[in-house]
């Protein structure tokens, strides 16, 4: 039995993930080896809280893939963990994979360890943390963990709407002090400072947290492309982003077009999980047929905003 309830955007996020790993994978079908990290990799199987409906968790999607990946590598929490490794084992008998368990931030430096022979193999990391439980270092250690010409790309949710939850919650300065961690400095402080002076709306809020992660990516790690993928909910406000670094313009190219097709699904989705509540038969009312227009913006300089001291 599954142990959560996800909505329909983790799910359309889920098959965003299952349309490009075998992308990756056949891009780079020419290396011998090719590396999946999963740093907060979950349970084996969700279900869907509206439809009740199960899918597939990160994990085994990474697994099925096909063109395949020849090593895996997944992070959780303990008690998680044994049941993901307890059920990959059971599906893929023999299969290539770790799983780690305990705080991936201090189980990452053991992870690239045991990859270090291969660290020339083209790896793809998936970083699906719900609030602030990454840090910057961890981030960092993957960008430097190569000995060929591209960095690990990185798919990292991102959600500074969990972030104003927390800063305004009940343990505001011990959440602070972990979003110091998340970006490695306390420079998102100011984009906070901004907004609660009331300089910045809380959509300009949004885009600067993220923003600030994507300029950090390309200028501090040096990676080539970050776009910004926002995952909206079903009352239209945005819910979080999926930030994607890449060193390579065909992953770029990949990712765009799948989101593109996600944004496509969602109304749908969004339907569906209306229609469950209300008990009615998809009607897919509401949904005109209308593509959301998308476009990756370049990241921006955060010093220069009139509002950054
Ligand atoms: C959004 S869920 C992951 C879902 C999964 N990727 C999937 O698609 O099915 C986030 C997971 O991160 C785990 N987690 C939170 N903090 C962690 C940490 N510091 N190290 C490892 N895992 C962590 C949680 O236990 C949770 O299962």
């Amino acid at each position: 039995m599954p142990a959560r309830g996800w909505s329909y955007w983790s799910r359309n996020k889920l098959e965003i993930l299952q349309g490009y790993l075998p992308a990756f994978n056949r891009a780079s079908k020419s290396a011998e080896e090719r590396i999946y990290i999963d740093l907060m990799a979950g349970e084996p199987e969700n279900y869907d809280r509206d439809t009740g409906e199960t899918f597939d968790g990160s994990a085994r999607l990474a697994l099925a893939s096909d063109p395949g990946f020849t090593r895996f590598v997944f992070g959780e929490a303990p008690q998680k963990a044994s049941r993901l490794q307890a059920d990959l084992e059971h599906r893929y008998p023999g299969a290539p994979f770790r799983v780690y368990p305990g705080d991936c931030n201090i189980t990452i430096d053991q992870m690239l360890a045991d990859l270090r022979e291969i660290r020339w193999a083209p790896t793809f990391v998936f970083l699906d943390q719900q609030a602030a439980e990454l840090r910057w270092e961890t981030m960092a250690k993957l960008a430097g963990f190569k000995s060929g010409k591209t960095k690990a790309e990185q798919w990292i949710l991102w959600s500074p709407a969990m972030i104003v939850k927390g800063v305004h919650g009940t343990k505001a300065e011990e959440f602070a002090t972990r979003v110091d961690r998340l970006y490695g400095s306390r420079r998102w402080r100011q984009i906070l400072a901004a907004r609660v002076d009331r300089d910045i709306t809380a959509r300009q809020f949004r885009a600067e947290m993220v923003n600030l992660l994507r300029w950090q990516f390309e200028v501090d790690l040096g990676y080539r492309h970050t776009i910004r993928i926002p995952m909206t909910m079903r009352n239209g406000s945005d819910l979080y982003d999926m930030i994607f670094a890449t060193d390579h313009p065909a992953g770029l190219k990949i990712m765009s077009h799948l989101y593109g097709k996600a944004a496509e699904r969602e109304p749908r989705m969004k339907q569906e999980a209306i229609d469950a509540q209300t008990g009615q038969e998809p009607l897919f009312r509401g949904y005109d047929g209308t593509v959301p227009q998308w476009k990756s913006e370049p990241c921006w300089d955060p010093s220069e905003r009139p509002w950054w001291n």
